[in-house]
Protein backbone atom coordinates (compact mmCIF):
# COMPACT_ATOMS: atom_id res chain seq x y z
CA UNK A 1 0.00 0.00 0.00
CA UNK A 2 0.89 3.29 -0.67
CA UNK A 3 2.61 4.99 2.29
CA UNK A 4 1.03 8.62 2.78
CA UNK A 5 4.26 9.70 4.02
CA UNK A 6 7.74 8.94 4.51
CA UNK A 7 8.41 9.69 8.11
CA UNK A 8 6.01 10.14 10.21
CA UNK A 9 7.86 12.56 13.74
CA UNK A 10 5.86 12.10 16.92
CA UNK A 11 6.56 15.16 19.17
CA UNK A 12 7.09 18.88 17.71
CA UNK A 13 9.19 19.20 20.66
CA UNK A 14 12.73 20.08 20.37
CA UNK A 15 14.42 17.28 19.02
CA UNK A 16 11.56 16.38 16.86
CA UNK A 17 11.50 19.75 14.60
CA UNK A 18 14.74 19.40 14.76
CA UNK A 19 14.65 16.11 13.02
CA UNK A 20 11.43 16.79 10.77
CA UNK A 21 13.39 19.81 9.31
CA UNK A 22 16.38 17.86 8.89
CA UNK A 23 14.54 14.93 6.67
CA UNK A 24 12.17 17.33 5.02
CA UNK A 25 15.37 19.16 3.70
CA UNK A 26 16.78 16.05 2.38
CA UNK A 27 13.82 15.65 0.45
CA UNK A 28 11.53 13.43 2.70
CA UNK A 29 7.66 13.48 3.12
CA UNK A 30 7.44 14.47 6.09
CA UNK A 31 4.61 14.57 8.90
CA UNK A 32 5.15 16.05 12.94
CA UNK A 33 2.19 14.92 14.89
CA UNK A 34 1.77 16.54 18.67
CA UNK A 35 -1.10 16.13 20.79
CA UNK A 36 -0.31 19.76 21.96
CA UNK A 37 -2.07 22.67 20.35
CA UNK A 38 1.12 24.96 21.66
CA UNK A 39 4.08 24.57 19.55
CA UNK A 40 7.34 23.60 21.65
CA UNK A 41 6.02 24.47 24.83
CA UNK A 42 9.29 23.23 26.64
CA UNK A 43 11.78 25.69 24.60
CA UNK A 44 8.75 28.50 25.00
CA UNK A 45 9.21 28.09 29.08
CA UNK A 46 13.24 27.29 29.05
CA UNK A 47 15.66 29.07 30.67
CA UNK A 48 13.29 31.69 31.94
CA UNK A 49 11.66 32.23 28.79
CA UNK A 50 15.64 32.72 27.01
CA UNK A 51 16.08 29.05 26.30
CA UNK A 52 19.85 27.99 27.32
CA UNK A 53 19.86 26.22 23.89
CA UNK A 54 23.24 24.69 24.35
CA UNK A 55 26.64 24.71 26.06
CA UNK A 56 30.15 25.55 24.47
CA UNK A 57 31.52 22.66 26.32
CA UNK A 58 29.43 19.57 25.54
CA UNK A 59 30.96 16.32 25.91
CA UNK A 60 29.53 12.78 26.96
CA UNK A 61 31.27 13.58 30.74
CA UNK A 62 27.54 16.22 30.82
CA UNK A 63 25.68 13.51 30.50
CA UNK A 64 24.00 10.18 32.67
CA UNK A 65 22.84 6.91 30.62
CA UNK A 66 23.49 2.71 31.54
CA UNK A 67 25.80 2.72 28.27
CA UNK A 68 27.74 6.63 28.63
CA UNK A 69 29.45 5.87 25.17
CA UNK A 70 26.15 6.68 23.17
CA UNK A 71 25.82 9.43 22.86
CA UNK A 72 29.35 10.57 21.62
CA UNK A 73 28.82 9.72 17.67
CA UNK A 74 25.40 11.94 17.78
CA UNK A 75 27.12 14.60 19.55
CA UNK A 76 30.15 14.71 18.03
CA UNK A 77 28.11 15.13 14.11
CA UNK A 78 26.34 18.61 15.36
CA UNK A 79 27.98 20.24 18.12
CA UNK A 80 27.21 23.44 19.69
CA UNK A 81 29.07 25.59 16.99
CA UNK A 82 26.28 23.80 14.03
CA UNK A 83 23.82 25.15 16.27
CA UNK A 84 25.15 28.93 16.13
CA UNK A 85 26.02 28.50 12.79
CA UNK A 86 21.94 28.18 12.35
CA UNK A 87 20.71 31.10 14.64
CA UNK A 88 23.23 32.81 12.36
CA UNK A 89 21.51 32.32 9.32
CA UNK A 90 18.50 33.15 10.91
CA UNK A 91 19.50 35.93 12.59
CA UNK A 92 19.17 34.96 16.48
CA UNK A 93 21.29 37.01 18.73
CA UNK A 94 22.63 35.47 22.04
CA UNK A 95 24.90 35.69 24.78
CA UNK A 96 27.00 33.38 26.90
CA UNK A 97 25.88 33.59 30.51
CA UNK A 98 28.73 31.59 32.31
CA UNK A 99 30.05 28.15 32.34
CA UNK A 100 29.73 28.28 28.67
CA UNK A 101 25.51 28.09 28.89
CA UNK A 102 24.37 30.22 25.44
CA UNK A 103 20.81 32.02 26.25
CA UNK A 104 18.84 34.27 23.25
CA UNK A 105 19.26 37.71 23.60
CA UNK A 106 15.38 38.56 23.61
CA UNK A 107 13.52 35.18 23.57
CA UNK A 108 13.01 31.18 23.50
CA UNK A 109 10.53 32.48 20.84
CA UNK A 110 13.12 32.70 18.95
CA UNK A 111 14.48 29.08 18.68
CA UNK A 112 10.78 28.07 18.06
CA UNK A 113 9.99 30.30 15.18
CA UNK A 114 13.66 29.16 13.77
CA UNK A 115 12.65 25.18 13.75
CA UNK A 116 9.37 26.65 12.17
CA UNK A 117 11.24 27.90 9.30
CA UNK A 118 13.48 25.29 9.32
CA UNK A 119 10.77 22.95 8.56
CA UNK A 120 8.72 24.68 6.76
CA UNK A 121 11.65 24.89 4.13
CA UNK A 122 11.46 20.91 4.01
CA UNK A 123 7.55 21.39 3.26
CA UNK A 124 6.84 19.44 6.86
CA UNK A 125 3.47 18.35 7.35
CA UNK A 126 1.78 19.46 10.46
CA UNK A 127 -0.89 18.00 12.59
CA UNK A 128 -0.91 19.76 16.29
CA UNK A 129 -3.57 18.96 18.70
CA UNK A 130 -3.99 15.51 17.32
CA UNK A 131 -3.07 12.30 19.52
CA UNK A 132 -1.21 9.25 18.25
CA UNK A 133 -3.41 6.47 19.71
CA UNK A 134 -1.03 3.63 18.37
CA UNK A 135 1.29 2.48 16.80
CA UNK A 136 1.39 -0.45 14.23
CA UNK A 137 3.98 -2.24 11.78
CA UNK A 138 2.17 -3.18 9.00
CA UNK A 139 2.36 -6.80 7.41
CA UNK A 140 4.09 -5.30 4.21
CA UNK A 141 6.78 -2.64 5.84
CA UNK A 142 6.33 0.57 7.31
CA UNK A 143 3.79 1.63 9.92
CA UNK A 144 0.39 2.73 10.29
CA UNK A 145 -0.56 5.38 13.11
CA UNK A 146 -3.72 5.41 15.05
CA UNK A 147 -4.71 8.99 15.12
CA UNK A 148 -7.66 11.53 16.44
CA UNK A 149 -8.04 12.14 13.21
CA UNK A 150 -7.71 8.97 11.22
CA UNK A 151 -4.98 6.32 10.23
CA UNK A 152 -2.07 7.40 8.76
CA UNK A 153 0.64 5.43 7.01
CA UNK A 154 4.20 5.87 6.81
CA UNK A 155 7.85 4.47 5.94
CA UNK A 156 9.22 5.32 9.27
CA UNK A 157 8.73 6.44 12.44
CA UNK A 158 10.84 9.14 14.46
CA UNK A 159 9.03 8.92 18.56
CA UNK A 160 10.44 11.95 20.00
CA UNK A 161 7.66 12.57 22.46
CA UNK A 162 10.01 13.28 25.49
CA UNK A 163 9.97 12.26 29.16
CA UNK A 164 7.57 12.60 32.00
CA UNK A 165 8.30 15.77 33.16
CA UNK A 166 6.11 18.43 33.59
CA UNK A 167 2.75 16.69 32.85
CA UNK A 168 0.49 19.74 32.73
CA UNK A 169 2.26 20.43 29.49
CA UNK A 170 1.75 17.93 27.67
CA UNK A 171 4.32 15.05 28.88
CA UNK A 172 3.78 11.80 28.49
CA UNK A 173 4.80 8.21 28.82
CA UNK A 174 4.14 7.15 24.89
CA UNK A 175 7.71 7.00 24.05
CA UNK A 176 7.99 4.09 26.71
CA UNK A 177 5.28 2.21 25.90
CA UNK A 178 5.67 2.05 22.36
CA UNK A 179 9.74 0.88 22.93
CA UNK A 180 7.85 -1.77 25.77
CA UNK A 181 5.19 -2.29 23.04
CA UNK A 182 7.72 -3.33 20.38
CA UNK A 183 10.28 -5.38 23.11
CA UNK A 184 12.74 -2.84 23.65
CA UNK A 185 13.94 -2.18 27.00
CA UNK A 186 13.57 0.85 29.07
CA UNK A 187 15.54 2.25 31.72
CA UNK A 188 14.13 3.10 34.85
CA UNK A 189 12.89 6.27 34.87
CA UNK A 190 13.15 9.10 37.77
CA UNK A 191 12.82 12.87 38.05
CA UNK A 192 16.23 14.67 37.62
CA UNK A 193 17.39 18.18 37.64
CA UNK A 194 14.81 18.48 40.10
CA UNK A 195 14.51 20.37 44.16
CA UNK A 196 15.33 18.08 46.61
CA UNK A 197 12.61 17.42 50.28
CA UNK A 198 13.29 16.71 53.46
CA UNK A 199 11.39 15.30 55.98
CA UNK A 200 8.94 18.55 57.85
CA UNK A 201 10.50 17.26 61.07
CA UNK A 202 13.93 17.35 60.25
CA UNK A 203 13.87 20.60 58.04
CA UNK A 204 11.81 22.25 60.66
CA UNK A 205 15.56 24.27 62.20
CA UNK A 206 15.73 25.43 58.33
CA UNK A 207 12.22 26.36 57.01
CA UNK A 208 12.93 30.41 58.38
CA UNK A 209 15.98 30.37 56.00
CA UNK A 210 13.84 30.12 53.21
CA UNK A 211 15.08 32.31 50.14
CA UNK A 212 18.72 32.40 50.99
CA UNK A 213 21.15 31.12 47.85
CA UNK A 214 24.66 31.01 48.10
CA UNK A 215 27.18 29.15 46.07
CA UNK A 216 28.21 26.27 47.31
CA UNK A 217 30.57 22.90 46.81
CA UNK A 218 27.59 20.21 46.69
CA UNK A 219 28.40 16.45 46.19
CA UNK A 220 27.05 12.79 46.87
CA UNK A 221 28.23 9.40 46.34
CA UNK A 222 31.24 7.74 47.29
CA UNK A 223 34.65 7.20 46.17
CA UNK A 224 34.74 6.30 42.32
CA UNK A 225 31.01 7.42 42.14
CA UNK A 226 31.42 10.56 44.06
CA UNK A 227 30.32 13.61 41.96
CA UNK A 228 31.10 17.64 43.38
CA UNK A 229 29.35 20.50 41.74
CA UNK A 230 30.35 24.19 42.56
CA UNK A 231 26.62 25.71 41.85
CA UNK A 232 24.71 27.81 43.45
CA UNK A 233 22.10 26.16 46.63
CA UNK A 234 18.77 27.86 47.18
CA UNK A 235 16.90 26.96 50.90
CA UNK A 236 13.36 26.73 50.05
CA UNK A 237 9.99 26.06 52.68
CA UNK A 238 10.71 22.46 51.58
CA UNK A 239 13.98 21.71 51.35
CA UNK A 240 16.88 22.31 48.71
CA UNK A 241 16.94 23.88 45.07
CA UNK A 242 19.33 25.91 43.15
CA UNK A 243 21.82 25.13 40.17
CA UNK A 244 23.80 23.12 42.68
CA UNK A 245 20.66 21.19 43.87
CA UNK A 246 19.24 20.16 40.50
CA UNK A 247 22.50 18.88 39.30
CA UNK A 248 23.09 16.34 42.19
CA UNK A 249 19.18 15.08 42.31
CA UNK A 250 20.31 13.69 39.05
CA UNK A 251 23.26 11.78 40.47
CA UNK A 252 21.20 11.32 44.22
CA UNK A 253 20.24 7.76 45.21
CA UNK A 254 17.43 8.02 47.32
CA UNK A 255 18.90 6.67 51.29
CA UNK A 256 21.90 7.99 50.99
CA UNK A 257 23.42 11.59 51.95
CA UNK A 258 24.32 14.87 49.56
CA UNK A 259 26.67 16.81 51.48
CA UNK A 260 27.17 20.87 51.35
CA UNK A 261 30.22 22.61 51.75
CA UNK A 262 28.89 26.19 52.55
CA UNK A 263 32.82 27.65 52.88
CA UNK A 264 34.49 25.62 49.86
CA UNK A 265 36.90 28.07 50.13
CA UNK A 266 37.79 27.88 53.58
CA UNK A 267 38.05 25.22 56.26
CA UNK A 268 36.85 26.71 58.68
CA UNK A 269 37.39 24.44 61.65
CA UNK A 270 41.15 25.78 61.38
CA UNK A 271 39.52 29.24 61.09
CA UNK A 272 37.81 29.27 64.09
CA UNK A 273 40.09 27.95 65.97
CA UNK A 274 43.12 30.25 65.00
CA UNK A 275 40.66 32.90 65.49
CA UNK A 276 39.81 32.33 68.71
CA UNK A 277 42.89 33.87 70.50
CA UNK A 278 42.65 37.15 68.48
CA UNK A 279 38.84 37.63 68.80
CA UNK A 280 36.42 39.22 71.06
CA UNK A 281 33.58 38.10 68.74
CA UNK A 282 30.87 35.74 69.35
CA UNK A 283 30.04 32.76 66.93
CA UNK A 284 27.20 35.11 65.15
CA UNK A 285 29.31 37.90 64.41
CA UNK A 286 32.20 36.06 63.47
CA UNK A 287 30.66 33.39 60.86
CA UNK A 288 28.62 36.27 59.38
CA UNK A 289 32.08 37.88 57.87
CA UNK A 290 31.49 34.60 55.69
CA UNK A 291 27.92 33.73 55.23
CA UNK A 292 25.21 35.89 55.27
CA UNK A 293 24.24 37.13 58.69
CA UNK A 294 20.46 34.92 58.64
CA UNK A 295 22.32 31.56 57.16
CA UNK A 296 24.70 32.04 59.91
CA UNK A 297 22.83 32.52 62.90
CA UNK A 298 20.23 29.94 61.85
CA UNK A 299 22.79 27.53 61.30
CA UNK A 300 24.71 27.85 64.16
CA UNK A 301 21.11 27.49 66.49
CA UNK A 302 20.11 24.44 63.63
CA UNK A 303 23.49 22.80 64.65
CA UNK A 304 22.68 23.30 68.58
CA UNK A 305 25.40 26.07 69.37
CA UNK A 306 24.70 29.67 71.27
CA UNK A 307 25.43 32.16 68.56
CA UNK A 308 26.15 34.67 71.41
CA UNK A 309 28.83 32.61 73.10
CA UNK A 310 32.40 34.16 71.95
CA UNK A 311 35.07 32.09 70.51
CA UNK A 312 37.54 32.32 72.96
CA UNK A 313 35.53 30.84 75.42
CA UNK A 314 34.49 27.92 73.67
CA UNK A 315 36.41 24.62 73.56
CA UNK A 316 38.35 24.03 70.55
CA UNK A 317 36.64 20.54 70.33
CA UNK A 318 33.02 22.45 69.96
CA UNK A 319 34.54 24.62 67.34
CA UNK A 320 35.99 21.66 65.25
CA UNK A 321 32.63 20.34 65.39
CA UNK A 322 30.64 23.62 64.07
CA UNK A 323 33.30 24.28 61.36
CA UNK A 324 33.05 20.45 60.42
CA UNK A 325 29.15 21.09 60.17
CA UNK A 326 29.72 23.84 57.89
CA UNK A 327 31.99 22.95 55.43
CA UNK A 328 30.25 19.46 55.46
CA UNK A 329 26.78 19.57 56.14
CA UNK A 330 25.66 15.97 55.68
CA UNK A 331 21.66 15.65 54.50
CA UNK A 332 19.56 13.35 54.07
CA UNK A 333 16.62 13.95 51.37
CA UNK A 334 13.22 12.30 51.48
CA UNK A 335 12.47 12.58 48.08
CA UNK A 336 12.18 15.34 45.56
CA UNK A 337 9.43 17.43 44.17
CA UNK A 338 9.06 14.78 41.37
CA UNK A 339 7.86 15.43 38.14
CA UNK A 340 6.11 18.31 38.57
CA UNK A 341 8.91 20.71 39.16
CA UNK A 342 11.57 18.50 37.48
CA UNK A 343 13.41 19.86 34.38
CA UNK A 344 13.96 16.70 32.65
CA UNK A 345 13.32 12.46 33.00
CA UNK A 346 16.14 10.62 33.87
CA UNK A 347 16.07 6.97 32.46
CA UNK A 348 14.38 6.31 29.50
CA UNK A 349 14.55 3.62 26.20
CA UNK A 350 17.88 1.62 26.61
CA UNK A 351 20.63 3.25 24.06
CA UNK A 352 21.73 -0.39 23.79
CA UNK A 353 18.50 -0.79 21.73
CA UNK A 354 19.74 1.54 19.40
CA UNK A 355 21.81 2.53 16.73
CA UNK A 356 24.47 5.41 17.67
CA UNK A 357 24.52 6.36 14.12
CA UNK A 358 20.88 6.61 13.42
CA UNK A 359 18.88 6.05 16.86
CA UNK A 360 16.94 3.54 15.01
CA UNK A 361 15.81 -0.08 17.08
CA UNK A 362 18.46 -2.58 16.25
CA UNK A 363 14.78 -4.86 16.48
CA UNK A 364 12.54 -2.78 14.54
CA UNK A 365 13.37 -1.11 10.95
CA UNK A 366 12.05 2.04 10.78
CA UNK A 367 11.35 2.55 14.44
CA UNK A 368 13.42 5.37 15.90
CA UNK A 369 13.69 7.37 19.34
CA UNK A 370 15.23 10.83 19.81
CA UNK A 371 15.73 13.40 22.70
CA UNK A 372 14.41 12.94 25.96
CA UNK A 373 12.73 9.71 25.80
CA UNK A 374 16.29 8.31 25.49
CA UNK A 375 18.12 7.05 28.30
CA UNK A 376 20.64 10.06 27.58
CA UNK A 377 19.98 12.81 30.65
CA UNK A 378 22.46 16.08 30.19
CA UNK A 379 23.36 18.09 33.25
CA UNK A 380 21.56 21.28 33.88
CA UNK A 381 22.88 24.16 31.59
CA UNK A 382 22.16 23.86 27.89
CA UNK A 383 23.02 20.08 27.50
CA UNK A 384 19.53 18.53 27.02
CA UNK A 385 18.92 20.70 24.58
CA UNK A 386 21.96 20.16 22.78
CA UNK A 387 21.45 16.42 22.85
CA UNK A 388 18.00 16.92 21.50
CA UNK A 389 19.49 19.02 18.48
CA UNK A 390 22.13 15.62 17.96
CA UNK A 391 19.97 12.86 18.27
CA UNK A 392 16.89 14.51 16.14
CA UNK A 393 19.87 15.66 13.33
CA UNK A 394 21.51 11.94 13.36
CA UNK A 395 17.64 10.45 12.90
CA UNK A 396 17.00 13.43 10.56
CA UNK A 397 19.84 12.00 8.46
CA UNK A 398 19.14 8.33 9.26
CA UNK A 399 15.70 8.07 7.67
P1 LIG B 1 9.97 17.82 24.45
O1 LIG B 1 9.39 17.56 25.78
O2 LIG B 1 10.57 19.13 24.16
O3 LIG B 1 8.88 17.55 23.32
C1 LIG B 1 8.04 16.44 23.34
C2 LIG B 1 6.80 16.78 22.55
O4 LIG B 1 6.04 15.58 22.44
C3 LIG B 1 5.92 17.80 23.24
O5 LIG B 1 5.60 18.82 22.33
C4 LIG B 1 4.68 17.01 23.65
O6 LIG B 1 3.48 17.76 23.57
C5 LIG B 1 4.68 15.89 22.64
N1 LIG B 1 4.01 14.68 23.10
C6 LIG B 1 4.14 14.06 24.30
N2 LIG B 1 3.37 12.97 24.32
C7 LIG B 1 2.74 12.90 23.12
C8 LIG B 1 1.81 12.00 22.54
N3 LIG B 1 1.37 10.93 23.21
N4 LIG B 1 1.36 12.25 21.28
C9 LIG B 1 1.79 13.32 20.60
N5 LIG B 1 2.66 14.21 21.09
C10 LIG B 1 3.13 13.99 22.34
N6 LIG B 1 17.10 22.11 28.74
C11 LIG B 1 18.17 22.86 28.34
O7 LIG B 1 19.06 22.33 27.69
N7 LIG B 1 18.21 24.19 28.64
C12 LIG B 1 17.23 24.83 29.34
O8 LIG B 1 17.26 26.07 29.52
C13 LIG B 1 16.14 24.04 29.82
N8 LIG B 1 15.18 24.60 30.59
C14 LIG B 1 14.12 23.85 30.99
C15 LIG B 1 13.12 24.44 31.78
C16 LIG B 1 12.02 23.68 32.19
C17 LIG B 1 11.00 24.32 33.09
C18 LIG B 1 11.90 22.34 31.75
C19 LIG B 1 10.70 21.51 32.14
C20 LIG B 1 12.89 21.75 30.99
C21 LIG B 1 14.02 22.50 30.60
N9 LIG B 1 15.02 21.91 29.84
C22 LIG B 1 16.09 22.68 29.45
C23 LIG B 1 14.94 20.51 29.35
C24 LIG B 1 14.47 20.50 27.89
O9 LIG B 1 13.29 21.29 27.79
C25 LIG B 1 14.17 19.09 27.42
O10 LIG B 1 15.26 18.25 27.69
C26 LIG B 1 13.87 19.09 25.92
O11 LIG B 1 12.73 19.88 25.67
C27 LIG B 1 13.63 17.68 25.42
O12 LIG B 1 13.29 17.75 24.07
P2 LIG B 1 12.38 16.64 23.39
O13 LIG B 1 12.10 17.13 22.03
O14 LIG B 1 12.98 15.31 23.59
O15 LIG B 1 11.03 16.64 24.25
Amino acid sequence: MNKQFDVAVIGAGAAGMMCAAVAGQRGKRVILIDHASRLAEKIRISGGGRCNFTNLHTSARNFLSDNPHFCKSALSRFTPQDFLEKLKQHGVAWHEKHKGQLFCDDSAEDIIRMLKVECDAGRVQWRMGVAVEGVQQEPEGGFCLQTAQGLVRVGQVVIATGGLSIPKIGATDFAFSVARQFGLKVIETRPALVPLTFDATAWEPFVSLSGISLEVDIETGEKKNKIVFREDLLLTHRGLSGPGVLQISSYWQSGTAIRVNLLPEIDLADELVNAKTVTKKNLDNYLAQYLPARLAEGLIRAHGFDGSQKLADMQDKRLRLLGEKINRWELFPNGSEGYRKAEVTRGGVDTRELSQQSMMSHRVSGLYFIGEAVDVTGWLGGFNFQWAWASGYAAGQAV
